[in-house]
């Protein structure tokens, strides 16, 4: 087959699937907006061919240039793994009559508003939520659903713009923070645990899933800037506890007729036990989650999506050997990283669980927090005990610390 990858070489997961097709021995043609050169060895190495256009976010322009591209070879499949882009992979599939999903079956899975629409006239349990674009409507709203409350994008991600409001005061002191937000959901703020439900699937049917553990939600995590986020792919997925969240993965993939490929939901554990909707994307998660599955699994993911999207199949062995985290540092302090402390300790206490240790070098500008979600350096664990693997990233999160001047 020919297939068509938005983006292959960026964000960091995007070469792996663009290799995960190579390996399915597909001629993958890849389209970006990042120079040939610039690509990831991986992605050079896995295409077939680059189209390089001046801007993904320029819809019209993208879509004429592969529409002449088109003329000189044949595209039998368009594949995107990164949110941006997804309505422009469904606009390609149009244009060219490709199957694959559609803009009218993409939206859903954009628009939180629209998204929660669906999910509820299919009974399912989504936070009361009021979609609105002025500010009067949020006001509306918040007295409508009452406080506490969430107000956040109708498309957002890593938590941007996203503010948990519990009176009127704080509510006019974060509208003026929205005014660049077109369209916004209030929520009702669901008190809870935040977890992942995320698969892939063939012809509807969930082939493979992965349930992450985030600690703490996000929205802590993106406040305050001393916390370290850790996510924990769980090792024992089929917990009685888990259960709700798991029919609800599945009930939210039938409302939305998913088909192929990769899902991405959050969902929220009340201490009842009871499961709420957060969100789903159709697409993986970002920030490094998908090398969880695999550190969890040793199998690869990456070519497993390939299988399923092109041959319908997924043949990777799901071994569930391990709970895998990965734990994102930020460094104290402004400027350069001068000083890394604690890894040593770390490395001869659990060195064995670790997987991965990428942190910025000594003498590297530090990263934007609020920009990025692996702030200053990722490590990866992992152990076949749950608790275990709490205690080592943990244990991270108190020893290692990492100094900016
Ligand atoms: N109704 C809600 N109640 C409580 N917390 C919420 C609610 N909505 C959002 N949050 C918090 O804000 C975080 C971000 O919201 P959401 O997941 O909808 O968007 P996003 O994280 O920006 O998107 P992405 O996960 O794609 O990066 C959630 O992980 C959660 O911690
Ligand atoms: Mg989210």
């Amino acid at each position: 087959m020919n297939v068509l990858m938005i983006s292959p070489g960026f964000p960091v997961e995007q070469p792996f699937f663009t290799r995960g097709l190579a390996r399915q021995g597909h001629q993958v043609i890849g389209v970006g907006d990042q120079h040939e050169q610039e690509l990831a060895q991986v992605a050079k190495n896995s295409l077939s061919a680059y189209l390089k256009v001046p801007s993904l976010a320029d819809e019209a322009a993208v879509l004429n240039q592969i529409a002449e591209a088109s003329k000189h070879f044949r595209i039998d499949s368009v594949e995107c793994t990164w949110e941006p882009f997804m309505v422009l992979a469904a606009k390609i599939r149009e244009m060219l009559s490709l199957p694959g999903m559609t803009v009218e079956q993409t939206i859903p899975f954009r628009d939180k508003e629209k998204m929660k629409q669906v999910l509820d006239r299919n009974g399912i349990r989504t936070p009361r939520h009021i979609g609105t674009t002025s500010r009067d409507g949020v006001r509306t709203a918040a007295q409508e659903i009452g406080y506490p409350i969430c107000v956040k994008p109708i498309s957002g991600a890593g938590s941007a713009d996203t503010y948990r409001v519990d009176s009127d005061e704080q509510l006019e002191m974060i509208l003026p923070k929205l005014s660049h937000v077109h369209e916004v959901s209030v929520e009702e703020f669901v008190e809870a645990e935040e977890f992942t439900f995320d698969t892939v699937c063939v012809d509807g049917e969930v082939k493979f899933f992965n349930i992450c553990s985030y600690r703490p939600r996000p929205l802590m995590g993106r406040t305050h800037q001393w916390i370290s986020q850790q996510t924990i792919a769980v090792r024992d997925v089929h917990a009685p506890a888990l259960e709700s969240g798991r029919k609800m993965g599945i009930e939210v993939i039938k409302a939305l007729n998913f088909k192929n490929g990769f899902t991405h939901m959050e969902w929220y554990l009340k201490p009842d036990g009871e499961a709420v909707f957060g969100e789903i994307g159709a697409r993986p998660p970002g920030a490094n989650t998908v090398d969880l599955m695999n550190f969890a699994n040793d199998f690869d993911i990456y070519e497993g999506w390939a299988e399923a999207v092109t041959k319908g199949k997924f043949s990777q062995p799901i071994h569930r050997s391990y709970n895998a985290g990965h734990i994102f540092k930020r460094a104290q302090g402004e400027g350069r990283i001068q000083n890394i402390e604690g890894l040593e300790g770390l490395l001869s206490d659990y060195g064995e669980h670790f997987c991965i240790v990428d942190l910025l070098p000594v003498g590297a500008r530090r990263r934007n927090w609020k920009q990025t979600l692996r702030s200053d350096g990722m490590i990866i664990v992992r152990h076949p005990n749950f608790e275990k693997t709490c205690e080592i990233l943990d244990q991270i999160g108190m020893r290692l610390q990492m100094y900016a001047e």
